[in-house]
């Protein structure tokens, strides 16, 4: 397939295109580098022996909020099939700049959404968020949860994913899922890509990456009086290649359905909590680095435990997650043992623009 990947330059966004290529599917990356990276993209490329500008992969600049970037990128490529992950992604910084979280995560969303349809696109994937759960759902959180974000970042994915049931209903033709990631870490097996936050990263296994590397002198733990196994947080941390692999699975599948099975709406995760603790000391072991760490007072919204009921997917797509925490810790040792810096190229003006 012809496969459009917005935010393709993004953490989530290149690892899916890595995964994509060596499916023997063609990509092309539309990003405003916002906070991408154009390396990144490079090396999805590299690692998959399809190098970007070599016939099966391509990138372009471009906002999703744009009508006519947007209508020119998809009327020039003619994708099959669109999976869209560009987005701005943090809880904290969305309830200081809400209007730019709308913006980009709702209206983008609308953009992309119709204008693929019409461009005759058959499938699109939409990168949603457990943020929508909010912070009173049980664990493992099954698909069909009452909603309840407690940030306007959550909200603009739970508006988003509105936004794809209209344009469905609009146009049918062109199916659609909505994926719901619970906490993707880890990197790419090669070393070569990897997650690489612009200043001091808001999560955990990047930071306790640059602890270990000796960026900074400790990490901090928000929190170890949570009703957990050991009162630190609970999460289900998935390995983003395994997120990627999702990806590929949905698209595959919801292009083979010959009736329309509807919007979609599958958490993505491993169905596994694992706690802070647990992942520090996984990271102390498989390095042999020690993590020196505090605890420190909570963080404002963060909950005691998010897990993902996981057999959704499974069941119709057949997809579950196969890697487990050792191979997250180890693929995210080698990138940060290799790429110290990042991938160095990252001059995006970040929120500013949106
Ligand atoms: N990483 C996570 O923990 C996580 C969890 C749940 C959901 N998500 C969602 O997954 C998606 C990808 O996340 P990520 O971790 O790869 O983030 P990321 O910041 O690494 O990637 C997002 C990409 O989108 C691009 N982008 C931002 N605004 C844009 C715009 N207006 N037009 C075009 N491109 C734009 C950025 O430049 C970047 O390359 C986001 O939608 C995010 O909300 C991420």
């Amino acid at each position: 397939m012809r496969v459009l990947v917005t935010g393709g330059a993004g953490f989530l966004g290149s690892h899916t295109v890595a995964v994509l290529l060596a499916s023997g599917h063609d990509v092309l990356v539309m990003d405003s580098f916002a906070s991408g990276s154009r390396t990144a993209v490079e090396r999805a490329g590299e690692v998959s022996g399809a190098p970007l500008g070599g016939g099966r992969l391509d990138l372009v600049t471009g906002d999703v909020r744009h009508p006519e970037q947007v209508a020119d990128r998809l009327a020039a490529f003619a994708p099959d099939a669109v999976v869209h992950f560009a987005g701005l992604k943090s809880p904290t910084e969305s309830v200081a700049h809400p209007a730019a979280y709308y913006s980009v995560n709702v209206a983008g969303t609308a953009q992309i959404a119709e204008a693929a349809a019409r461009a005759g696109s058959r499938v699109l994937l939409f990168s949603s968020s457990a943020t929508v759960y909010g912070d009173e759902a049980p664990a493992p959180v099954a698909e069909d949860a009452p909603p309840a974000p407690v940030s306007p970042y959550g909200w603009s994915k739970l508006m988003a994913e509105q936004v794809v049931r209209d344009v469905h209903t609009a146009h049918p033709g062109q199916r659609a899922a909505v994926l719901r990631y619970f906490n993707p870490v880890g990197a790419h097996p090669s070393g070569r890509m990897g997650e690489d936050p612009a200043g001091e990263p808001a999560n955990l296994m990047p930071y306790v990456a640059r602890v270990a590397a000796g960026h900074y002198p400790e990490l901090k733990v928000f929190g170890a009086d949570f009703a957990t196994r050991d009162g630190s947080a609970v999460r289900d941390f998935i390995h983003v290649m395994d997120l990627a692999e999702a990806h590929v699975a949905t698209l595959e599948w919801m292009a083979a359905q010959a009736e329309d099975p509807g919007v979609k709406v599958w958490n993505i995760g491993r169905g596994e909590g694992v706690t802070v603790f647990e992942m520090v000391r996984a990271f102390e072991e498989v390095t042999g680095r020690p993590v020196p760490h505090r605890v420190v007072g909570l963080r404002a919204g963060d909950i005691a435990e998010s897990c993902a009921a996981v057999d959704a997917i499974a069941a119709e797509v057949g997809w579950r997650a196969r890697r487990g925490v050792e191979d997250m810790v180890r693929d995210l040792w080698a990138w940060q043992q290799a790429n110290p810096g990042g991938y160095g190229d990252r001059s995006g003006p970040g929120l500013r623009s949106a």
